[in-house]
């Protein structure tokens, strides 16, 4: 059995690798003017590897803070640095307010109304806020003229502090011109406000050093997408839990959507889309097993997937199947995975399931 280490119980399993996340920090830094804050972001635990562990390693590498989307996510990373590192992504909703102001945290705020229902719930605190501007997104954010009411807002309050400005774009890793537009349209609303200003995500930090300013929010470059230089986090592995010889002509999975062109070595493995694995992936690339490329063949069904195997020698019940990372000379990277689903990387990583066991290595 090639299991890898892993305990033999384990038939779904993400084996995390914290070394090659701080590495990751440590290359995106290098990138960036010193005084740049790095804020990792960690929404979505974690973008599927584990909100705690990930959060604490890109500390321990040097990140300034952590951006998150909820406020649960916000109370999970609370015990790891001071509350006022914490950026509060959102969107809040008014009745958030309570429990949004009791957290202390940096809250992101794109509207008047959200901006009062925090006034109203701060009793004797202060509120620091970072105002979203949306320079072309068309998604959260203010537009220019709530933008600035929000800005009225919190000047002409003694409970609201402006604590920093932002805006998302759409854009960073496609398209330069339009990316340039948006930061230009941030700075000329931002000129001169106090607080951190951000505009950055990953592939603005890889392509697009003039948009560093006072921080940047770093998400899927961490996980070791997005560049060549990274290195991907994470291995996702389950095990072949059936092996069966397919006659010539008889058909594979749900759907019949694979019929065997000859005798066929199939093996049956221990993920579905349950765990994370696209339906889109019927029929579409490969899983490694024993550090060969096996295809996947059928349709993908909520707790397995089926693989040709006829190629790979030797394989045996309880072997790891490898769906992301480094089995031998072999690697499948998120955004190869990615394609073959019809998807990106951050899904691939997010999609990852609850059953599977996250295990943790640092180096
Ligand atoms: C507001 C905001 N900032 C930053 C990020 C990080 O983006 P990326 O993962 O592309 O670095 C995200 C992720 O979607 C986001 O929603």
């Amino acid at each position: 059995m090639a299991g890898g280490g892993i305990a033999s119980g384990s038939h779904r399993w993400a084996e995390v690798d914290l070394g090659a996340l701080k590495a990751n920090v440590a290359l995106l830094r290098g990138l960036l003017p010193a005084a740049t804050r790095f804020i990792a972001v960690v929404k979505a635990n974690g973008y599927g590897h584990g909100a705690r562990e990930v959060a604490r390693a890109a500390l321990e590498a040097g990140a300034w803070g952590l951006a998150v989307v909820t406020l649960a996510e916000a109370a999970e990373v609370r015990d790891l640095l001071p509350p006022e590192r914490v950026l509060v992504l959102g969107p809040l909703l008014p009745e958030d307010a309570p429990e949004a102001v009791a957290g202390r945290h940096l809250l992101g705020c794109s509207s008047v109304v959200v901006a009062r229902a925090l006034e109203a719930a701060a009793g004797e605190r202060r509120v620091p806020i970072h105002a979203k501007l949306d320079t072309g997104m068309g998604r959260y954010g203010a537009d220019p003229e709530e933008f600035a009411a929000l800005l009225s807002l919190i000047r002409a309050s003694n409970r609201l502090e402006l604590a920093g400005t932002w805006t998302h774009l759409a854009s960073s890793d496609s398209d330069p011109s339009y990316t340039a537009e948006q930061l230009e349209r941030f700075l000329a609303a931002t000129e001169g406000l106090p607080g951190l200003r951000h505009v950055a995500n990953s592939g603005a930090v890889l392509r697009h050093p003039e948009a560093a300013l006072d921080a940047v929010r770093v998400g899927i470059a961490l996980y070791g997408c997005g560049d060549p230089r990274l290195e991907p986090v994470l291995r996702l592995r389950a095990r072949v839990a059936h092996l069966k010889t397919a006659p010539a002509g008889s058909s594979i999975g749900y759907g019949r959507t694979w019929t065997a062109g000859r005798r066929t070595r199939v093996a049956t493995v221990t993920i579905g889309y349950a765990d994370g694995v696209q339906r889109g992936r019927a029929n579409r690339g490969v899983v490694l097993v024993r550090g060969r490329r096996a295809p996947l063949v059928g349709a993908v069904s909520m707790d397995s997937i089926t693989l040709d195997v006829t190629e790979v020698p030797g394989v045996e019940l309880g072997d790891a199947a490898t769906l992301l990372g480094q089995d031998g000379e072999e690697r499948i990277l998120a955004e190869e995975a990615a394609e073959w689903s019809g998807t990106i990387s951050y899904e691939v990583l997010t999609s990852i399931g609850t059953r599977v066991e996250r295990h943790y290595s640092r180096r």
